[in-house]
């Protein structure tokens, strides 16, 4: 992030929904739509942002159009796929199920921030690197906000508690059992050789 993320942020209209039908005509009233806009204030990866957003401007706009973190994926939109998941006060979120006017005033994480200060890979990138926990990434940053938010909470998880976790996060490259192994390894126990 960088200094312009301090100013007034527009998000005029969530792509995903131009031509969604429900819209109606999809002619809105530009008043109406100004008086649809809010400021929303809230903390991302340790920096205090605000920008105007529509009521309808979910997490994970706000977040890519807006901010320009674009490391949160959107597979889905509708819950399904887990690639978005970011931390909200501290709790693993699917970023494209929560309105950004939601969490205004919370404190939001994404993989942006996983990284350790010092610019090299955090603990749990790092066991996905070395435990080959993904094919072409694209589930990979919701895969490890899960897995971090797992491991806060339960430092020393079974492989079944990690396979729970995991429920909502899907690979399309069906890596799953490495990236079981990775957050095995991620809480410091030991990974089978398979
Ligand atoms: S994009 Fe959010 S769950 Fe798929
Ligand atoms: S590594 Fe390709 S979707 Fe998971």
């Amino acid at each position: 992030m960088n200094d312009a993320l301090q100013q007034q942020i527009l998000i005029a209209e969530h792509p995903q929904k131009k031509n969604d039908p429900s819209n109606g005509s999809g002619a809105v009233d530009e008043r109406d739509r100004e008086k649809r806009m809010a400021k929303v204030t809230m903390t991302v990866n340790g920096k205090s942002v605000s920008g105007e957003v529509e009521g309808r401007t979910l997490l994970s706009s706000f977040l890519r159009e807006g901010l320009g973190l674009t490391g949160t994926h959107v597979g889905c939109d509708t819950s399904q796929c887990g690639a978005c998941v970011v931390h909200v006060d501290g709790v693993a979120a699917k970023a494209c199920s929560v309105l950004a006017m939601d969490v205004a005033g919370s404190t939001v994480t994404t993989i942006e921030a996983m990284h350790n200060p010092d610019g090299s890979l955090g603990v749990v990138q790092q066991a996905f690197q070395d435990h080959h926990g993904l094919q072409c990434g694209f589930c990979t940053p919701g895969m490890v906000m899960t897995a971090a938010a797992l491991l806060a909470e339960t430092p020393k998880p079974t492989e079944h508690e990690v396979r729970h976790a995991l429920e909502g996060n899907i690979c399309r490259c069906t890596g799953y059992h490495n990236i079981v192994k990775a957050v095995m390894a991620a809480s410091g126990q030991p990974v089978s050789a398979e």
